[in-house]
């Protein structure tokens, strides 16, 4: 779907002049309790029939009630699609979101090509001009993520299910499209491509979506977008050290990849990066600690993390917007039982030295992110290093399917992130990472760490586990998306499955200078 704009010259000083605004329908939400066309009065002027639409009698805007509503067919707008916000007071620039989301599927069911949004609506509904930009912003990405489906796989196409609009037009009361909603409307837009692009990476099958397809969806990116790319085998990982990741690889017949891209905005060379960590596991079967075989098809999904990271450079490639210096590392690999597998109790040596005790293979998340954080830090002096990662089922039974668990060694970074995590409408919560516990991971081990702590509290020695990773200059934040990374249930702007949890927050990181 292609966003568009659409002006129109507000005091028309004659009537032959006028330029029409044109769309198959016009999608108007409306607060409860508010008359829906009097405080749009260019649409009442665009689309006189609404006025008089005996349809739009008994509309009253609560939340989720809808009217569609009719005119001549040659009329340059003739249709509308009316749907209620709900309370003034409850409105959150979420509902929008959604709003926008359920409005484009009813409009894909009666398969309309051209739908169009009067922003004048949106201004009505914001408090200020910023909030009023973030509508457009949410109302946009509420269309796009509205319609995205995951369908490679399926061998017969639907033609009825299949139909999306070609069009979301903005339209504008004025004579010009001002630039800064021009801008939110493409930021939104860039996101949103990310955001799909991440889904369909994530949602790919295991026997597709290994570490080299991985590798090759990194080069296209970079291809098309000129960022910076590398990818190592195995043989690197040995010889740079990273006994851990490597560990790790070890019981599957597909090669690891390390996998490492780069956004560098002219003149920034020298910048200290923003350095992103996300975890690859393309397949978790808990390796010789065996995962149970009830939902072990879920763990296709353990490189959600990656796949962020991939989304995200898609995103920034996508906006065209400089932003700041930023490099993703991405350690891909399966996690599986075999002969050459890993076994609980082997002790390997990680890049920082550090030796560590694999108790749990299953726990090898931590593994593959250890090796990556220490090489963050040798490349460059990061300014933020950020490492999201499917880490624990204990995280999830902590806070939830739907939050993230932050970690952070620094107030100041984790409550930058907290904060936009909140204004992006993705849930995060801080935990803590309790320095005087680290008696548990080191004690009663022949190695320097133990990779598993008791069951009680396991988002939080993970997260202890990782920290013996970071120095304590170097600001970090570890998200544990374990939950949020996935929904079971369908939502307004996922159909189920990947979320792609986690980018939008990360794009508006990438993005402060
Ligand atoms: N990939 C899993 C974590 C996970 C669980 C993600 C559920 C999504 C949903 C991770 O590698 C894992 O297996 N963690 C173990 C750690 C334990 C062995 C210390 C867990 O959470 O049980
Ligand atoms: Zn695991
Ligand atoms: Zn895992």
């Amino acid at each position: 779907m292609d966003i568009r704009f659409q002006a129109m010259p507000k005091n028309m000083a004659k009537l032959e002049e006028m330029v029409e605004w044109r769309a198959e329908c016009v999608v108007v939400p409306v607060f409860k309790g508010d008359k829906p066309l009097s405080f749009i009065p260019a649409l009442a002027d665009a689309a006189p029939w609404l006025s008089i639409s005996p349809g739009l009698r008994d509309f009253r805007g609560g939340k989720g009630h809808t009217a569609f509503l009719y005119g001549h067919p040659d009329l340059p707008i003739s249709r509308a699609f009316f749907i209620g916000l709900g309370k003034r007071e409850d409105f959150k620039p979420a509902a929008l979101r959604e709003v926008m989301a359920m409005a484009v599927k009813e409009l894909s069911e009666r398969k309309i090509r051209h739908l169009a949004l009067p922003v004048e609506s949106l201004r009505l509904l914001a408090a200020d001009k910023p909030e009023a930009l973030r509508l457009v912003e949410e109302a946009v990405l509420g269309a796009l993520l509205g319609v995205y489906e995951f369908t490679e796989y399926k061998s017969s196409k639907d033609d009825d299910k299949a139909f999306r609009p070609e069009y979301l037009s903005l339209l504008f009361a004025e004579e010009y499209v001002p630039d800064d909603v021009q801008a939110a409307a493409r930021k939104a837009e860039a996101l949103a491509g990310g955001i799909c692009y991440a889904r369909d990476v994530i949602n790919g099958p295991a026997n597709v979506v290994t570490p080299e397809y991985m590798e090759e969806t990194a080069r296209k990116l970079a291809k098309v977008h000129g960022f910076k790319v590398e990818a190592h085998g195995p043989e690197f990982l040995r010889e740079q050290g990273m006994g851990a990741f490597l560990a790790v690889s070890l019981g599957s017949a597909v090669e690891p990849r390390l996998i490492v891209l780069e956004h560098c905005p002219k003149g920034k060379e020298q910048e200290q990066p923003l350095i992103v960590v996300g975890k690859g596991i393309t397949f978790d079967s808990g390796g010789i600690s065996l995962k149970p075989s009830a939902g072990m098809e879920k763990m296709k999904r353990d490189m959600a993390g990656a796949g962020t990271v991939l989304g995200l450079f898609k995103a920034l490639g996508e906006s065209g917007l400089a932003g700041r210096r930023i490099i993703g590392i991405m350690p891909c690999t399966e996690n599986m039982p075999d002969g050459k597998a890993t076994r609980p109790g082997d002790i390997v040596k990680t890049l920082s030295g550090k030796t560590v005790e694999i108790t749990n293979t299953d726990a090898e998340g931590r593994l593959i992110l250890c090796d990556c954080l220490t090489m963050a830090q040798n490349m460059a002096k990061p300014a933020a290093l950020v490492d999201i990662a499917t880490l624990t089922g204990a995280c999830v039974v902590a806070l939830g399917e739907k939050t993230a668990g932050l970690f952070t060694n620094n107030d100041g970074l984790g409550n930058k992130v907290l904060a936009l995590a909140a204004q992006s409408g993705e849930r995060m919560w801080r935990l803590p990472v309790w320095d005087e516990d680290l008696d548990v991971l080191s004690g009663g081990t022949p190695a320097d760490l133990n990779n598993t702590g008791p069951r009680e509290g396991g988002a939080l020695f993970a997260a202890l586990f990782l920290k013996q990773f970071v120095k304590d200059e170097t600001p970090w934040v570890h998200l544990d998306i374990a939950g949020p990374a996935y929904t079971q249930k369908p939502e307004p702007t996922n159909p189920g499955g990947a979320t792609a949890f986690g980018l939008r927050t990360l794009l508006e990181l990438a993005l402060e200078s």
